[in-house]
């Protein structure tokens, strides 16, 4: 009504003013050159943009503004003062499959090996979650790479959380003043997209595995998620371990053994001769026995510390050939320094973080969990590699069993779990 008498209105004043009218027109006649223009334009842009997404991968331009902001908005410091975290820095995601967000995978970086996150994408069709982890006075460029190299890739990830860990000092340095910086746009090309090396020795911040190990955990999306799988990024799964260990948790079998068990996954190392002969990579266990009786693969640290490994039985598992299915082999008792790899529920204890890059980093929390009543069992048909044989003169120092550090920060850690753990009969 109201409107109607507006309109009235407006139409007696046009009536006595013609004048008025014809501006009346001319201004309809723009609005309408607009709207046509808009719809135009729209329709253009969103076809190149379709085509875009169609081709392998687009050249675009990266405008690094948007990182930046969610860094200053999101970041905190950990507990000691040394790091700065981003919890959910970047994050994809897609449809998974039936039961696929039952199980998630994390992992931790360097910028050097952020690539090696590719080879995990191929074989793992589950979420997920990752810590990077930058450091040195070039840190911003490095945090522009990854940014760039993360989106070149986003349609190889089904649902990737990105947790970035830096050291304070590159904060300091590189990142707090970038607001200043100017060149905050780039025009890439996905295709010459590659990491420069410009480590530096100035920030001297040390590797924080087990912050990032808890980050990752942290992060892990979605929901759903039950059981974690947690792995160094240099260590890869078979082929096949994800479908397996999906069908293996969603048989009918009680969840209560599920919540307490930490389910060992064996691994290997193959010997770089056979990589360099481009030789297949095994596909299953049996290719991987091949592999084994021809020397050119190993236990999983066999040269650096058998003892870190000794409790899978390494034996026992390879004569076990029976079955098809994946199922617990033994339970070993645990005793330190047993260190494997297996996949639990995500309430697991979580990783001291004092150790940094030591060698009883995971040593520690696989400790931890016996004392607090987890169970370990060793599965059968599935297996866990890395790439050429490890040998001491390629590790730090902190990383050797016997390292002095590393040692009497695992004597106070054992001395600090008795006290929290009053009442476990367990010790290690
Ligand atoms: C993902 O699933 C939701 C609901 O299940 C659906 O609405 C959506 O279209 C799906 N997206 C894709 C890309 O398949
Ligand atoms: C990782 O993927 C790259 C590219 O496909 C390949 O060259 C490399 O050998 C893979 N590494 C491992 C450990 O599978
Ligand atoms: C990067 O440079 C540092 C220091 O010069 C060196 O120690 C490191 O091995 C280099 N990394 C690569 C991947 O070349
Ligand atoms: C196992 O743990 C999950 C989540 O942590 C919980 O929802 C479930 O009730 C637990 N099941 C048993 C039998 O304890
Ligand atoms: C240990 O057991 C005692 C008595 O059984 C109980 O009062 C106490 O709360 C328990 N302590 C812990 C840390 O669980």
């Amino acid at each position: 009504m109201r409107l109607r008498r507006y309109l009235l209105r407006y139409r007696l004043i046009i009536h006595r003013r013609p004048k008025l009218q014809k501006l009346f027109r001319i201004f309809l006649i723009l609005i309408v050159g607009f709207l046509i223009i808009n719809i135009v334009n729209g329709v253009l842009f969103s076809t190149i943009l379709f085509f875009q997404e169609d081709i392998h991968e687009p050249d675009y331009d990266l405008d690094t503004r948007p990182y930046y902001r969610t860094i200053e908005m999101t970041k905190r410091f950990d507990s000691s003062g040394n790091y700065l975290l981003v919890q959910n820095f970047v994050q994809y995601q897609s449809n998974l499959t039936k039961n696929a967000d039952l199980l998630a995978l994390n992992l931790h970086t360097n910028i050097e090996n952020l690539h090696l996150l590719l080879n995990h994408t191929k074989v793992w069709d589950g979420p997920i979650s990752l810590s990077l982890y930058v450091k040195g006075t070039r840190a911003s460029d490095d945090i522009d790479y990854a940014s760039i190299w993360l989106r070149c890739n986003r349609r190889l990830f089904k649902v990737l959380n990105v947790h970035l860990v830096m050291s304070a000092k590159a904060y300091e340095h590189s990142i707090s003043n970038q607001r200043n910086s100017h060149s905050v746009k780039y025009a890439v090309s996905c295709h010459y997209v590659t990491y420069i090396n410009h480590t530096d020795e100035t920030d001297s911040t040390p590797y924080p595995s087990n912050l990032l190990r808890n980050i990752a955990r942290l992060g892990t999306t979605p929901s759903t998620v039950q059981y974690i799988l947690a792995l160094d990024i240099d260590i890869f799964s078979a082929p096949d371990l994800f479908h397996h260990l999906v069908s293996f948790y969603t048989q009918s079998k009680s969840t209560e053994e599920f919540n307490r068990t930490l389910y060992v996954i064996p691994s290997f190392e193959i010997h770089t001769d056979t990589v360099k002969r481009s030789a297949p990579l095994p596909q299953n266990k049996r290719e991987l026995t091949l592999l084994w009786n021809d020397n050119q693969l190993q236990p999983f640290q066999a040269d650096v510390c058998p003892t870190c490994q000794f409790l899978t039985n390494y034996q026992a598992w390879k004569q076990e050939t029976s079955n098809d299915k994946i199922v617990p082999l033994f339970r070993p008792h645990y005793s330190q320094p047993w260190q494997p790899y297996y996949i639990g529920p995500k309430d697991a204890p979580i990783y001291d973080p004092r150790f940094k890059a030591h060698a009883h980093a995971r040593i520690s929390q696989c400790c931890e969990s016996y004392v607090a009543g987890y169970d370990y069992s060793v599965l059968n048909n599935i297996y866990l590699y890395r790439l050429g044989f490890l040998d001491k003169s390629q590790l730090p120092n902190t990383e050797l069993i016997d390292d002095d550090t590393s040692v009497l920060l695992f004597d106070q850690f054992r001395e600090d779990l008795s006290k929290r753990y009053l009442n476990s009969t367990r010790k290690c």
